[in-house]
């Protein structure tokens, strides 16, 4: 044997030496929290394109061999409010959790905003392991992964004495951090925490806010089942991601029952408030054609392409008054009005058409700070961006 091969041998016989003893055990949990019905990200600008529940289900597949073995957990916020579409959004979420084989999934603030009756039917038919201190649900159970056993819970009374012991909770980290006897504390309060967080001998981390970033913990086991070192990452849902075809299809039938609101909707009176660009083209044609040329004369068509164009989350930023008396209502009822048209900026006054002399309201920052947010315009500069549609 060779020199150079024998040192190696040794180093691979005293790197493998915890496992050949038997007791040294990984077990990694990933984790999401505080998605807040954020099915998938809006698209409006590649800086912000990260997360979306499609994504998660494809990385999951695409890492199976590197992840496992793994616990898959969500602790709660999952949803959005109680609403028509955030009913929409809670039927879609859990069935992607039955898709992605969620291991827990708690019920926190956002659920408990839900009608009691709501959720009941769905996990009859789901199966999601759910817990929730709310009287029909269970608080907490026990997991055995990798030869760990493993109990969740929702609050001190599920505690386990000779477990690793995981709460999930939606409580902030600053009183997170006081609450002593558990292993691991999940929360989807909302902050980052961009490292674990060690008090009282716990380890607490903080689902990343709208799962942009999936977290993973990676967990070394001694013999008496508890945690003797760890690792963490951020996996950020990034759009090289191959999606999960089985968990797009539960989004593009989202999208449907989405456009099915609208249709069942009473329809609004006739649109008569705002008058749509074609009638300020009546006097003002040259600041008509040079809108044409400006990305706002197209935003509808983004969402159309976007198979979102009958989604009121999108609506409201890609055309004229949406919301209002007399707004865009939908592109068959009230299609003079989609895209960001002139009133959006220069205000709705229809005196002006009577008295032309009449001032508009003018145009100040805070008009596109209603629709450039951070999220969905990363890159806004006012006098950059106010160049590209001047006229
Ligand atoms: C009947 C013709 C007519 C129509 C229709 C009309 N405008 Fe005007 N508008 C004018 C004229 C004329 C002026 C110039 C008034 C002046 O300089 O005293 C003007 C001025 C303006 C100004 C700049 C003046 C200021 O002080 O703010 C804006 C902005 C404007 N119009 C926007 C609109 C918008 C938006 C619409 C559609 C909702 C519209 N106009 C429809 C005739 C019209
Ligand atoms: C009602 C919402 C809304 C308002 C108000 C609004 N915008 Fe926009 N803006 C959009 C949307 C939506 C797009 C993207 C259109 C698309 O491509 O689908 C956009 C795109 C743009 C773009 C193109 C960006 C690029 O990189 O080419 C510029 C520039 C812009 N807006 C400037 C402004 C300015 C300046 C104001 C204020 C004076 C403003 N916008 C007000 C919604 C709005
Ligand atoms: C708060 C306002 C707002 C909402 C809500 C919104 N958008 Fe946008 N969207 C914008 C703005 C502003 C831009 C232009 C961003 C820029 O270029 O700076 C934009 C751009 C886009 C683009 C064009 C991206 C490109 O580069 O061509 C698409 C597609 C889009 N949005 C889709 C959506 C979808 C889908 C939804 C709903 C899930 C949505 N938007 C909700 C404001 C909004
Ligand atoms: C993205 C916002 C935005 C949109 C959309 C928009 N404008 Fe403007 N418009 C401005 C800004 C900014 C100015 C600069 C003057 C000011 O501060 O009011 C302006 C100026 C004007 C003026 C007055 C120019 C002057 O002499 O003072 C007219 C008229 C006008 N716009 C008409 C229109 C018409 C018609 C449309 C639709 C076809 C339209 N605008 C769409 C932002 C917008």
């Amino acid at each position: 044997m060779k020199p150079c091969v024998f040192v190696s041998v040794i180093l691979l016989i005293v790197s493998l030496a915890p496992v050949i003893h038997g007791e040294g055990r990984t077990l990694n949990i990933i984790y999401t929290g505080g998605i807040n019905g954020k099915l998938e990200p809006c698209g409006c600008s590649s800086k912000t394109d990260f997360g979306g529940i499609a994504r998660l289900s494809g990385y999951l597949i695409e890492h199976q061999k590197d992840i496992s073995p793994y616990l898959l957990i969500d602790a709660g916020n999952f949803s959005d409010k109680d609403t028509p579409q955030g009913r929409l959004k809670g039927e879609a979420m859990l069935t992607a959790y039955k898709i992605m084989k969620y291991d827990a999934v708690s019920f926190l603030k956002n659920e408990k905003t839900f009608q009691n009756d709501f959720f009941s039917p769905l996990l009859e038919e789901l199966n999601v392991p759910v817990i929730s201190d709310a009287p029909q649900y269970i608080k907490s159970f026990s997991v055995k992964r990798n030869n760990v056993y493993v109990n969740i819970s929702i609050g001190p009374e599920g505690h386990q004495k000779s477990e690793l012991n995981i709460l999930l909770t939606d409580l902030p980290v600053s009183e997170s951090k006081l609450i002593e006897g558990w292993d691991i504390i999940i929360t989807s309060s909302g902050e980052i925490l961009n490292e674990p967080l060690r008090a009282n001998g716990t380890v607490i981390v903080a689902g990343y806010p709208k799962a942009e970033n999936l977290g993973i913990l990676v967990l070394q086991i001694d013999g008496k089942g508890k945690i003797s070192d760890f690792k963490h990452r951020w996996q950020p849902l990034v759009n090289t991601i191959k999606e999960d075809a089985e968990v797009r299809n539960i989004l593009n039938d989202y999208d449907s029952k989405v456009a099915g609101l609208l249709k069942e909707a009473e329809k609004p009176p006739a649109g008569t408030t705002y008058l749509g660009v074609a009638k300020c083209a009546e006097c003002h044609q040259l600041f008509e054609e040079s809108w044409e040329k400006t990305r706002h004369a197209d935003a509808f068509s983004s969402l159309e392409h976007a198979g979102k164009s009958n989604d009121p989350e999108c609506i409201i930023c890609h055309v004229v008054g949406f919301g209002e008396d007399g707004g865009f209502y939908s592109i068959n009822t009230t299609p003079e009005l989609a895209n960001v048209q002139c009133e959006e900026c220069h205000g709705l006054d229809r005196e002006h058409i009577e008295d032309v002399s009449r001032p508009m309201k003018p145009v100040i920052k805070n008009v596109c700070l209603k629709c450039h947010t951070k999220e969905n315009s990363p890159d806004f500069d006012y006098p950059v961006y106010l160049k590209k549609v001047a006229h």
